[in-house]
């Protein structure tokens, strides 16, 4: 759960139809909020896409009804479908017609504040595919307590895939040639699944390792974000993750959490902005290395009053004008 100390979170949402030839695979995506829900206000959100392809279909739920941005994207065949059911405002069971051939999960169950952490040690610009989510987060004013006037926020990161439970996520660091929309950052880190390593057959999850203290990012307002290892752990108690994976075998359900944290010496700490933002990209199948066909964006913000506006005007405005030439985009706006 996070912390008490957050009053608000807000979610916007962007869902874009494009085209994917540039990987001659087309799917059909079509997005839902809240789909078998009757009595659903606007303070719970669930986003449910199906993208239909030619030999799958992967289902794609965003959850924020239990307050820890969820995102599972589960694999099955191509005429399978989903059905929620409802507890009134939270979603209580997920019926799948067909069986899942793979699924992949990263939940945000915790935002952690690091006292007096300091590190002896810049935009991310993901590509994305039709197979693959862009995830936009931004601390935003969060209050913190004056005993921690020296501290950072980090986010606890669950991942869950269909994978043996005995195996572990890898943690795969490439180099890129392109620096353009990043400049000075040529990493890229990617966390694959056992799937995905092995045959790209899996789940993965792709960021650059910086964040930024400022709204307007560039090298100015970079920050490095640090990534720790994996650790194993359990579905979060109460969470749609739990709900989602009831019917799995736990032998064959491999749960591991990281952090990830944003600083540098002499910084200033949070206070000094009282702004962090960090996005990744997770998805299905061969991490994209070119290509630039945007699937979706999700953008969550915590923090106090409603920044998200801003954001994604700014967001949206940035999109449009790469976009406009080689895709043709249905915008589902939720808010
Ligand atoms: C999916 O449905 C379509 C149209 O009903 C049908 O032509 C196709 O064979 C089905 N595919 C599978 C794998 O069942
Ligand atoms: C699942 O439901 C869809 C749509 O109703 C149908 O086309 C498909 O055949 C169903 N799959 C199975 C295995 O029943
Ligand atoms: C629908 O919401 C209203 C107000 O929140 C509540 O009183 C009612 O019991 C809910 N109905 C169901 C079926 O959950
Ligand atoms: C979930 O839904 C399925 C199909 O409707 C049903 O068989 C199952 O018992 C339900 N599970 C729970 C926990 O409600
Ligand atoms: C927090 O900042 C105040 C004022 O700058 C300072 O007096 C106080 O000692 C700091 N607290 C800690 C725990 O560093
Ligand atoms: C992993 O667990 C160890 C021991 O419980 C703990 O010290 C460490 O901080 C944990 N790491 C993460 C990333 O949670
Ligand atoms: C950030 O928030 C803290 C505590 O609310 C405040 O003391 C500080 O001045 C703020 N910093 C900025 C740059 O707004
Ligand atoms: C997307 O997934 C399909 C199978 O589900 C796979 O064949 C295709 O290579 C994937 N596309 C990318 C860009 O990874
Ligand atoms: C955050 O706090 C600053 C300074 O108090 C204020 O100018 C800004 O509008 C706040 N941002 C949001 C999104 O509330």
């Amino acid at each position: 759960m996070f912390s008490s100390s957050i009053t608000s979170y807000v979610i916007a949402i962007i869902a874009f139809l494009l085209h994917t030839s540039a990987y001659g695979q087309d799917r059909t995506i079509n997005a839902e909020i809240n789909p078998g829900c009757n009595n659903c206000s606007l303070e719970s959100t669930l986003v449910y896409i199906r993208a239909e392809g030619q030999t799958d279909t992967i289902h794609q739920v965003w959850d924020f009804t239990r307050g820890i941005p969820t995102i599972i994207l589960a694999v099955s065949g191509t005429n399978s479908t989903m059905q929620i059911a409802w507890d009134g405002i939270r979603p209580v069971n997920f019926t799948m017609n067909e069986t899942v051939r793979y699924s992949f999960a990263t939940a945000i169950d915790k935002l952690d504040l690091l006292p007096y952490k300091d590190y002896a040690t810049e935009l991310p610009h993901l590509i994305h595919t039709a197979n693959s989510t862009l995830v936009d987060i931004s601390l935003v004013n969060l209050t913190t307590s004056r005993y921690y006037n020296s501290s950072r926020f980090a986010l606890h990161l669950v991942l869950v895939s269909t994978d043996s439970a005995t195996d572990t996520m890898h943690n795969v660091m490439r180099k890129s040639l392109d620096d353009e929309h990043t400049p000075g950052v040529f990493e890229i880190i990617e966390i694959k699944t056992p799937a995905s390593l092995s045959s790209e057959a899996g789940g993965f999850v792709q960021f650059r390792p910086v964040g930024y203290t400022q709204r307007a990012r560039n090298v100015g307002s970079s920050t490095i974000a640090h990534v720790s290892d994996f650790n194993r752990t359990s579905l979060p108690d109460w969470s749609t993750l739990k709900t989602f994976y009831r019917g799995f075998d736990e032998g064959n359900l491999l749960v591991q959490d990281m952090v990830v944290c944003f600083g540098e010496p002499g910084d200033g700490f949070y206070k000094r902005y009282n702004y962090t933002a960090w996005s990744y990209t997770i998805g299905y199948g061969a991490p994209p290395i070119e290509g630039f066909s945007l699937f979706v964006i999700v953008i969550i913000s915590v923090g106090l009053g409603v920044p998200v506006l801003l954001a994604l005007s700014g967001v949206l405005y940035a999109v449009r004008r790469k976009y406009r030439h080689n895709a043709h985009t249905q915008l589902t706006n939720e808010d």
